[in-house]
């Protein structure tokens, strides 16, 4: 099928479901200059199958789409991120001095461990994103590994971080709900974790996918309660479907916030087209329910498919699910990308038994499944 087609039967049966994405942002508008066609595949065969980036699929709504087609128009200016500060400062009822916007939560990220950690070490979980940690090595810190308790359902081994902290330890990193895993660390062991650092560790919660779990008590909880020592991150690229746009922050005491904007965070930091959409998003509360029913509804499609398959599974609030496929699982995943069907090996997690799998539209997972069941 060429991919022109493919992509409009994806189109029709997404806006046939209600699902705004490609339905606004389509092959038509993909395609549209046929005299100078632009490459969109990201390095990926044309006809791909991605399952291995944690994308939302459900796009980003169209009055984010609309806001951030405002923004091109005006892109000739440097965007200047205060008023996000403001407007998230409104939505999480903090002072503005305790929120810094990003590009992606990733800049964050990599700023942390360079004030914090760069003379010391980094505490961290083995089998979690490794972004902040992987960066404090390239920059000369040691990483001190912690595992998850994998004969406790993967949960985090809160007393193994706090045992692994010593006096050159910079910064403590966790992920809820974790990626690969799922796994949620829970506001009270987020707490006794806070507690038991010494003041000059700065705890990273990394929040990217929280907006998919259950509503309760977060990070942004300690800020408020007045713990000095914790920097929250959360982004707009997944329950908001904003990857492309690149737009995240971080929360937490004005210190912290000051010594992170010596590095960036700036006025240069974001772009026009994503600090329209990202406002837009903000006060799309729709689209944000729609985002997370949608992920909870393809969770529920992979979990019955794979329950049937035999093959078990991990899996949490986020836009991804871990199926474990034992000692097949490097032979599998190379015979879906022949398939151009791409998948994360679990081993990049320390995970090697395991497949993460992102979740894709209707078409893509079917492909998906339709792959598995020839290939078990
Ligand atoms: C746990 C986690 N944190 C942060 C990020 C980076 O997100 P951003 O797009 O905001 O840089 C990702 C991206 O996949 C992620 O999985």
């Amino acid at each position: 099928m060429s991919l022109s087609r493919r992509r409009f039967l994806t189109n029709t049966t997404l806006s046939a479901a209600g699902i705004p994405l490609l339905a606004t942002l389509g092959s038509d508008f993909c395609e549209a200059s046929t005299e100078n066609p632009i490459d969109w595949s990201m390095g990926f065969p044309g006809d791909a199958v991605l399952l291995n980036r944690n994308e939302n699929p459900i796009g980003p709504s169209s009055a984010a789409i609309e806001a951030a087609k405002n923004g091109i128009a005006r892109s000739f200016r440097y965007a200047d991120p205060d008023s996000i500060r403001g407007l998230l400062a409104e939505h999480h009822s903090l002072e503005k001095d305790e929120i810094l916007v990003g590009t992606g939560s990733g800049e964050i990220l990599k700023i942390a461990p360079l004030v914090f950690a760069r003379d010391g070490n980094v505490v961290a979980t083995l089998e979690s994103y490794r972004q902040c940690p992987a960066f404090s090595e390239k920059l000369g810190s040691s990483v001190k590994w912690v595992n998850l308790r994998k004969h406790k359902n993967y949960s985090y081994d809160v007393k193994g971080l706090i045992e692994a902290v010593d006096d050159k330890t910079g910064l403590l990193f966790a992920v809820t709900p974790n990626n690969p895993t799922g796994t949620i660390l829970p506001y009270e062991d987020m707490k006794i974790i806070a507690d038991s650092l010494p003041r000059h560790v700065l705890f990273v919660i990394d929040e990217a996918y929280v907006h998919f779990q259950k509503e309760g008590k977060s990070g942004i909880d300690l800020v408020k309660e007045g713990y000095n020592n914790v920097l929250v991150t959360r982004t707009f690229s997944k329950a908001y479907a904003l990857a492309g746009l690149r737009c995240g922050y971080g929360i937490g005491h004005p210190d912290i916030m000051k010594k992170i904007s010596n590095f960036g965070c700036g006025p240069t930091s974001t772009n026009m087209a994503g600090f329209g959409a990202a406002i837009a998003s903000l006060a799309d509360d729709a689209h944000l329910q729609r985002s997370r029913k949608f992920v909870s509804d393809t969770r529920k499609f992979y979990q019955t498919q794979f329950s049937r398959l035999g093959i078990t599974t991990l899996s949490g609030p986020p836009i991804f699910i871990m199926a474990e496929f034992g000692d097949r699982t490097s032979e599998i995943s190379a015979e879906l990308r022949k398939q151009k069907i791409y998948v994360r090996d679990g081993k990049e997690w320390a995970l090697p038994n395991h497949i993460r799998i992102s979740y894709g539209y209707e078409q893509e997972n079917q492909a998906f499944f339709r792959a598995i069941k020839k290939l078990i």
